[in-house]
């Protein structure tokens, strides 16, 4: 096994830690927790956890507003607690990942509250500080992610500040060399602690323009959707001088990387194709020196039909650099869960696609047992996003809820009353109910993800689109003189697979529809929206 191995061929899983295991009953999930459910993950087959924000933070949102970067918070424990995660984790051959928010920081955080202090505060550039426009209001038109501008006015140093998101968290000013080098610290403060990794939270957003200039106007806005799409990020996003930063932070890494263990960095990257490839970060020397994993969200955008994900999968194989890892994600805890996006059962074909395609992927925690977007009354709402833009599908509590487990008090959660409610479901849709129903959805995770762990081919095998009709997604994976080949009905009706596409007799080695296995010799008929995996 190389060094790289665990991030290009193993499984990632995210845990948003508030909504996994409490272990105090105080309704939060907690690090204690995690431990818990560690051998749970081992027995699902995943390689790495991605913790989101563990790390001391008023919640504004939800951990993603920062004010230490080098410790927990207490409402998930200590930095005993965290330590004895990290043991366990690698006790088990588990890599650990955590969530490293750069943007921001909470202006709670020492430096924001010394920087606000005064305009000559040593610490004044640490963040986006500008004069008024000329007749006052904003330095210019900028939005926040969240709604409204992303300026607010400091009375008392009578300046705006800029947030990308809330006005809580402010944006550190990445052309500052002191602020880059902190941050730098922050990171080899947790590589020291031995974790694996770091999930870089809106990584293209870091620097923005240096003049300041006015976002356009973005011509293919429609009334109705995120407010903040009304101007293109241009000038906020994406920036040029991104570049360096992502080779400094990959120095970073490289220096605790070790023969047998990579460190990795996985960047949130909401861009178009050929931008996300550039933060591999491709040298003129062919070297790939960036982030080995910039994320993939097309998956999550996707309209859910055939040949949609068949021209995702080819430009995406298509644009990749030259040895760069692919990786594939269907959810995350800021967009709508998959199984509410396409249903249960288009859900299945959605896990074995995403379980068979050529790359890492990433698992939502919850997704693996078909949980749903769950409605939150308004007078239960959390998420900051919905509070600011009520009404409009924005918020993101529902795709938050906690883990269901069992069917204990509180689905096995949590003793106490949990943050957010769970699912109506939870009776029946948990855990336990679904480890002893071989056609359950967590049946179908674990059979693939062993599947995946096994075959050479899925994990670390070459990839062949196929062609085999409107409704059907096909493709080979192989490694040697072994092929599978995946076949996924999106279809409604049986399909039948031509002839040429398959040898007269194939193994069934998977199905999404747990009553097939076995050979099948002649022609092959998928039933409506059944996924197989086949060898000849
Ligand atoms: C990322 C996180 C999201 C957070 C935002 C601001 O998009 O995934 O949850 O609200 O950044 O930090
Ligand atoms: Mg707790």
């Amino acid at each position: 096994m190389s060094a790289d191995a665990w991030w290009k061929n193993g499984i990632v899983y995210q845990i948003y830690p508030r909504s996994f295991q409490d272990s105090d009953g105080d309704g939060i999930g907690d690090l204690r927790g995690i431990r818990k459910r560690l051998d749970y993950l081992v027995e699902l087959g995943v390689d790495a956890v991605w913790i989101s924000p563990i790390y001391p933070s008023p919640m504004a949102d939800f951990g993603y507003d920062i004010s230490d970067y080098c410790n927990i918070d207490p409402r998930f424990g200590t930095l005993e607690d965290f330590d004895a995660l990290a043991a366990e984790c690698k006790a088990r051959g588990l890599k650990l990942v955590l969530d490293f928010v750069p943007n921001h920081t909470s202006d709670q955080h020492p430096w924001f509250v010394q920087s606000r202090a005064s305009r000559a505060s040593p610490k004044r550039d640490w963040y986006l500080w500008r004069d008024p426009a000329p007749g006052g209001g904003p330095p210019n038109n900028w939005l926040s992610n969240f709604g409204g501008p992303a300026w607010t006015f400091d009375e008392a140093s009578g300046q705006y500040y800029c947030h990308s998101f809330l006005k809580e968290q402010p944006d550190l000013n990445w052309r500052n060399r002191e602020v880059r080098e902190a941050m730098y610290e922050v990171l080899r403060f947790w590589l020291r602690r031995g974790v694996d990794g770091f999930r870089i939270d809106v990584l293209y957003h870091l620097i923005k323009d240096d003049q300041f200039r006015d976002n356009p106007p973005n011509p293919s806005f429609q009334p109705g959707q995120d407010p903040s799409h009304r101007l293109l990020a241009l000038y906020t996003t994406d920036r040029p001088e991104m570049q360096d930063i992502v080779f400094e932070m990959r120095r970073v890494v490289d220096a605790f990387s070790s023969e047998a263990s990579a460190r990795v960095l996985i960047g949130e990257l909401y861009l178009p194709l050929e931008r996300l490839m550039a933060y591999y970060g491709l040298t003129s020397e062919g070297l790939l020196q960036g982030v080995q994993l910039p994320f993939n969200f097309q998956l999550i955008a996707a309209p859910w039909h055939a040949a949609e994900i068949d021209r995702i999968v080819r430009s995406y194989e298509a644009a990749l650099p030259h040895g760069a890892a692919p990786n594939w994600v269907l959810g995350n805890h800021d967009k709508p869960r998959i199984a509410s996006r396409v249903g249960q059962e288009r859900a299945r074909l959605a896990a074995m696609l995403l379980l068979t395609l050529r790359g890492t992927p990433t698992l939502y925690y919850g997704d693996e047992i078909g949980l749903t977007d769950v409605p939150i009354p308004p007078d239960e709402v959390q998420d900051p996003f919905e509070k600011n833009e009520p009404g409009k599908g924005l918020g993101r509590d529902p795709q938050r809820t906690p883990m269901q487990w069992s069917r204990a008090h509180m689905a096995g959660f949590t003793d106490g009353t949990p943050w957010l409610r769970l699912g109506g479901d939870w009776g029946m849709r948990n855990v336990e109910a679904q480890l002893a129903d071989p056609a359950s959805m967590l049946q179908l995770y674990r059979k693939l993800i062993a599947l995946r762990r096994k075959e050479p081919a899925l994990h670390e095998g070459t990839h062949e689109q196929l062609h085999a009709g409107d409704d059907v997604l096909a493709y080979a994976r192989a490694s040697g003189t072994r092929r599978l080949i995946v076949l996924l009905n999106f279809s409604t009706s049986d399909t039948r697979i031509a002839a040429e596409l398959l040898p007269r007799e194939v193994v069934v080695l998977a199905s999404t529809h747990p009553e097939r296995t076995g050979t099948v010799a002649g022609e092959l008929v998928l039933q409506p929206l059944e996924g197989v995996i086949v060898a000849q």
